[in-house]
C-alpha cells in the first residue's frame, strides 16, 4: 500500500525536519515543497526579474531550475519573503502543481511538506499533520537555525518576518495556509523535536490501522 503522508504549518513550525523524520522512518521520498516557490524567488533574483511582475514569475516556475535546491541562498530570510511574495500568484502555484502531484504519486508514496499539501496538492493523503507552533518560539527556532548556518540574525527581525509571512500566507486568496478538515494538529510549542517526531509516528500508525479496519481493505 503506498502512503502519502501531507505536513502543513507555518514557518519555522517543526513540519520540516518531522517531514524528514517520517520520510526516514517509513523509507520514502521527501519533497519540501517550499524550497520550490524559494527557488522561484531565488532565480528572479539573480536574473534581476521583477517580483511584482506574477507573469515573470510564472515563467520562472514552469522552467523551473532545479539545481537551485542545492543553493545555501536558498536558505536566506530574503530569499523566503520573496517566496511568499510571489507564491501568492495563482499563476506561481498552477506552475509548481503538476511537479508536486507527480511526487505524491509515486508508487510507494511520499511525504510532503509545506503550506497547501493536505489541501490541495495531496487531498487524499492518507495522512495529514498540521504542525504549529507559537510565533515567539518559531522565531527563536528560526534564529538558532540561522545563526547555526553561519548568517546573521536577531530574534526580534525574525519574529517581525515571520508574522508577516504567516499573514501574507494565510490571507491570499488561492491555497492560503489553513489545516485541512482532515488534518491532525500538532501544536510543537512544549515540545522536543524528538518528542514531536514520536507523536507524529503514532499519528500516522493510528491512521493506517483504522484505514486497514476499514471494509473493502485487502
Ligand atoms: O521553511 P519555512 O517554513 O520558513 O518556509 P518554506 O516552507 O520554505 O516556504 C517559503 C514560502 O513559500 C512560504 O512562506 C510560503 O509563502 C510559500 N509556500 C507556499 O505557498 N506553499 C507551499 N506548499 C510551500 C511554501
Amino acid at each position: 500500500m503506498p502512503l502519502v503522508i501531507a505536513i502543513d504549518g507555518p514557518a519555522a513550525s517543526g513540519k520540516g525536519t518531522i517531514a524528514r523524520a517520517l520520510a526516514n522512518h517509513y523509507g520514502l521520498p521527501h519533497l519540501d515543497t517550499g524550497s520550490l516557490y524559494r527557488a522561484v524567488a531565488l532565480a528572479m533574483v539573480r536574473q534581476g526579474a521583477d517580483p511584482a511582475d506574477a507573469e515573470q514569475a510564472a515563467a520562472f516556475a514552469r522552467a523551473l531550475d532545479l539545481s537551485l535546491l542545492e543553493d545555501p541562498a536558498l536558505r536566506h530570510d530574503d530569499t523566503a519573503q520573496l517566496a511568499s511574495q510571489v507564491s501568492a500568484y495563482p499563476q506561481v502555484r498552477a506552475g509548481l502543481l503538476a511537479f508536486q502531484q507527480a511526487f505524491a504519486a509515486q508508487p510507494g508514496g511520499a511525504v510532503l511538506d509545506g503550506r497547501d499539501i493536505g489541501t490541495v496538492v495531496a487531498p487524499k493523503a492518507d495522512a495529514k499533520l498540521f504542525v504549529t507552533a507559537s510565533p515567539e518560539v518559531r522565531a527563536r527556532r528560526r534564529t538558532r537555525d540561522l545563526l547555526a548556518a553561519g548568517q546573521t540574525a536577531c530574534e526580534a527581525d525574525v519574529l517581525a518576518d515571520i508574522l508577516v509571512r504567516d499573514h501574507r500566507d494565510a490571507s491570499r486568496a488561492l491555497a492560503p495556509l489553513c489545516p485541512a478538515p482532515d488534518a491532525i494538529l500538532l501544536d510543537t510549542s512544549d515540545f522536543d523535536i524528538g518528542a514531536a517526531v514520536r507523536y507524529a509516528i503514532e499519528l500516522v500508525d493510528s491512521r493506517q490501522s483504522a484505514a486497514r479496519r476499514q471494509p473493502g481493505f485487502r
